[in-house]
């Protein structure tokens, strides 16, 4: 059986040279899963989120033309005007967020890149973040390379709701960032407007910024809506707003993602982002000025897709004896396998990988403290009818376990 110590040898590096910084952070445990599961040929990738199958035919065509037409060089440092006017104009009609592209934004190497930048530009060490719990991996390694202490609120199981009062004991004189994303990865929760509300009182009584990942803006069920932090109350002064054509487009190798912030801070963020990459591919930014062109009819489709690939992968969930609900947004589901005897979610998750042939990322990685994940692992359902067919059909061979 593939063990968690053969699979994880590389964690800590025993080389003084390496700086405290990243001696302080594991490898990626979801980027980790795809690579265990490439070892096992026939496994089912449902550990990391990415789709297997292509952007739209229209967005292929438009990279080939981009690199026959100047793509090929550096791009204006925050990315090029054209690409930039259109997320403008996608911000202010689907997000009614307004922004001025020579002023409010900056195009990264994707969303992971803009968190970085923004967390560079506006942390000194010392002080705090306030982070949602489960939360993304990445924003461990920000708030660590930033320099920022963690301050984080835990999303209960299984509706994902948090106590008020635990978030207003988050924030303190030293708070100086929100890092909030919804939807949210790995829950599926939705913010609602009267939670958007609560955090932008917080927010605003103290003097804090919020930076919003809202990459699964697009993938919202169930007649739900996706609000963004940036247009509650005064919030615009205070927002940084992260997004991308990672997930919307199915193009996460593209790598471009973008910040809209006011004026000073997109000013901050540009100057972390020129040094810390210069620009995005600028051929694949001029390709995002035609995914960002597509009508109405692309969103809802896609919408309509998911939800669809949600409820098959949750239904087949649920016959096998894993607990979940269907999540609200994004394309994860977070599970719990209590039903299973395992006590660890690292050796659950080998078990699917050995059994099934399916990887998934073990819920530990998700919290600050991993024993809150040691009954969890999440999947992904951004993946073709056929590979979920399949994916019901391996979880099968679980049933006979489940009490
Ligand atoms: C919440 C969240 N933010 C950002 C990213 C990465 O975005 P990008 O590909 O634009 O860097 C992911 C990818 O899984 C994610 O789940």
């Amino acid at each position: 059986m593939t063990s968690r110590s053969n699979s994880r040898a590389g964690l800590t590096i025993n080389d003084p040279r390496v700086s405290q910084r990243v001696q302080g952070f594991p490898e990626s445990v979801i980027r980790e899963m795809t690579r265990i599961a490439a070892l096992h040929p026939g496994t089912v990738n449902l550990a990391q989120g990415f789709p297997d199958f292509d952007p739209p035919q229209e967005l292929l065509e438009a990279v080939k033309r981009s690199v026959d037409h100047g793509g090929n060089q550096y791009s204006i440092t925050w990315g090029d005007p054209g690409l930039r006017a259109s997320i403008a104009r996608r911000a202010r009609e689907f997000n009614h967020i307004d922004s001025d592209p020579e002023k409010n934004l900056v195009v990264t190497c994707g969303a992971t890149e803009a968190m970085m930048a923004s967390m560079l530009s506006l942390i000194d060490p010392g002080d705090e973040a306030v982070i949602f719990e489960p939360f993304y991996e990445n924003y461990g390694p920000d708030a660590r390379v930033s320099g920022a202490t963690p301050r984080h609120v835990r999303l209960e199981w299984p509706d994902w709701h948090f106590d008020e009062e635990a978030l207003k004991a988050a924030f303190t004189p030293k708070t100086k960032v929100l890092v909030l994303n919804t939807p949210n990865n790995p829950t599926g929760k939705v913010f609602t407007h009267s939670e958007l509300r609560l955090l932008a009182d917080l927010c605003t009584d103290h003097d804090v910024v919020a930076v919003t990942d809202e990459i699964y803006e697009h993938m919202v069920y169930d007649g739900g809506r996706h609000i963004s932090l940036a247009t509650v109350g005064s919030m615009a002064e205070r927002t940084v707003t992260i997004n991308g054509l990672s997930k919307t487009y199915s193009a996460t190798g593209w790598r471009v993602g973008w910040a809209i912030a006011p004026p000073t801070l997109a000013t901050a963020i540009r100057r972390a982002h020129d040094f810390l990459t210069v620009c995005a591919p600028h051929a694949f930014q001029l390709a995002g000025v035609a995914a960002l062109a597509l009508p109405q009819s692309y969103y809802d489709e896609l919408k309509r897709s998911y939800q669809a690939k949600r409820d098959r992968l949750v239904t087949a969930l649920r016959a096998t004896g894993i607990e979940c609900r269907p999540p609200g947004g994004t394309y994860y589901v977070m599970t719990d396998f209590s039903a299973f005897p395992f006590d660890d979610d690292w050796d659950f998750a080998m078990h699917l990988i050995d059994t099934c042939g399916i990887a998934t990322v073990p819920g530990s990685s998700f919290y600050s403290d991993p024993k809150l994940g040691r009954r969890k692992v999440r999947f992904v359902f951004c993946k073709k009818e056929s590979t979920l067919d399949e994916t019901a059909a391996r979880l099968r061979k679980l049933r006979p376990l489940a009490a």
